[in-house]
């Protein structure tokens, strides 16, 4: 196999296996932003097709050369459903759901996380860079640095680090702890996150930390510096802004306004059906907006696309049966023969038809309860060329230390969220405007190959003073 200089570890290769063969476009934010930094690199990306007991060797993929691993119907029920997002999903968001602690999922996560490691090792050419992905790789780095002390690796943390009295909760903290600082730098979203990443450090391993430095003892006596800092993800905003622009796309938004009877307000929410989204809490709050008149649903409409995910574990089952209970209920109570309260759309859609929702919607709902960017809010605003539209965007979200000028929520607080649902519908378009602007230039400023290019250039700063030692 051709060697590669650069080389991308997810979980996800960014394209999954369908049904009939063919390979489609992998879900969540990750892939999405790191696919146009692969494009770029000419490397080679290692990763799972997304179906259990896939053999497929090595192929060229859209200008990307791509590794797939196999993981059998057990890896994914005990490591991906298991020990990545029934234990380590919920425990990094805060415990909204509770997390599950069991041993033979940590055996799958080690045993997979070593087969990820094996193969990025066979694949790096001396000397190169290897770029590890997310949490359910914290062990990749470590184990890497093992197998090819000669590499360079950098580990991205997508979503949050969670406080030390949460994270102590983990019978394995100290084994993650350590896998993760096999990375020269690790990259969190937040600076809280970077911060709460080095207090476990120091709390778990008794490891010296100054600046965004922490000081790993090698097994030879020698001292090696990782470095933990905060790297926000974007995205591609020129993508996004292409798109708004294009023709048939407006056309598009229009149509949608118009099947929606032509309500004032389009309010829009779009996640993955995942309960860190807080989609519970915009559905309440805009219910009782429709329960005490303060919006009627010829005047309203809430639009929630709410794409498939994790469906086979168990909190994510309960949360769809709640969600659609809900939206059932709401709609039963409001809906007239031309015109819905919430129309509810439980499937992924393309980039185009994405973008003409964006511009279709006036208000765009961010209530997450904890995540660790939300690169939603970053598209919504990029896709406004027209510089209207209102942000409601929770703290909880990484993309709130960024967008300033979004209104800021609270998601817990119900009567909070009513409220700036109600002003974002009746913000004049001066102050739309006046806060769209401020937020494209953020998003256009910092994007997704600003993300890449400072993240790389701290690991190639990494790289030269290694070679000082
Ligand atoms: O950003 C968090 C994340 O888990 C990514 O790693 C992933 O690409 C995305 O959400 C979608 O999740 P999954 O790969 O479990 O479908």
């Amino acid at each position: 196999m051709t060697e590669a200089e650069f080389v991308v570890v997810a979980n996800r290769l960014p394209v999954d296996r369908d049904d009939d063969g063919g390979w489609r476009s992998s879900p969540g934010g990750l892939v999405a932003a790191l696919e146009p930094v692969m494009r770029k690199a000419d490397g080679a990306w290692v990763g799972w097709p997304g179906k259990a007991d896939l053999e497929i060797a090595p192929f060229d993929f859209d200008g990307m050369r791509l590794v797939p691993i196999m993981l059998t119907a057990d890896d994914v029920e005990l490591y991906y459903e298991g020990f990545s997002n029934d234990t380590i999903w919920p425990l990094y968001h805060d415990v909204i759901s509770a997390p599950r602690y069991r041993r033979a999922w940590w055996d799958a996560y080690i045993d997979v996380n070593s087969r990820f490691a094996r193969a990025a090792a066979d694949v790096a050419a001396p000397g190169a860079t290897v770029w590890v992905q997310d949490y359910q790789l914290q062990l990749v780095p470590q184990m890497l640095r093992e197998l090819r002390p000669d590499l360079t690796i950098g580990y991205f943390h997508h979503i949050p680090f969670p406080a030390y009295g949460l994270y102590s909760q983990l019978p394995w903290r100290k084994q993650v702890l350590e896998g993760l600082l096999g990375a020269d730098v690790i990259g969190f979203q937040r600076v809280a996150d970077a911060g709460n990443f080095a207090r476990a450090v120091r709390r778990q391993l008794h490891l010296e930390t100054k600046a965004s430095g922490i000081r790993v003892p090698q097994p030879d006596g020698t001292v090696r510096v990782s470095l933990a800092k905060a790297f926000p993800i974007s995205i591609d905003a020129d993508v996004y802004i292409e798109l708004a622009q294009r023709p048939e796309i407006r056309e598009r938004a229009r149509q949608i306004r118009a099947e929606l009877g032509h309500p004032r307000r389009i309010l829009l929410g779009v996640d993955r059906l995942d309960y860190t989204k807080g989609i519970r809490h915009r559905l309440k709050a805009f219910g009782e907006l429709l329960d005490d008149g303060t919006v009627t649903v010829t005047d309203v409409t809430l639009v929630q696309v709410a794409s498939p995910s994790r469906e086979r574990v168990d909190a994510y089952m309960q949360l769809r049966d709640e969600i659609e209970l809900r939206v059932g209920r709401i709609n039963g109570d409001y809906d007239t023969t031309g015109h819905t309260a919430v129309r509810y759309l439980h499937q992924a859609y393309p980039r185009e038809e994405m973008v003409a929702l964006y511009l279709a919607a006036d208000v765009m709902l961010v209530t997450a309860l904890r995540d660790g960017m939300n690169l939603v809010a970053k598209e919504y605003v990029a896709s406004r060329v027209d510089n209207r539209g209102v942000l409601v965007l929770s703290e909880f979200a990484g993309a709130a230390d960024e967008l300033g000028s979004a209104l800021r929520i609270n998601p817990h607080d119900i009567d909070g969220l009513k409220q700036a649902i109600v002003q974002a519908i009746e913000m004049p378009p001066a102050e739309q405007g006046r806060r769209m602007r401020s937020m494209r230039r953020r998003v256009r400023e910092h994007d997704v190959e600003k993300w890449s290019r400072e993240f790389l250039r701290a690991l190639e700063k990494t790289r030269a003073e290694r070679s000082k030692w």
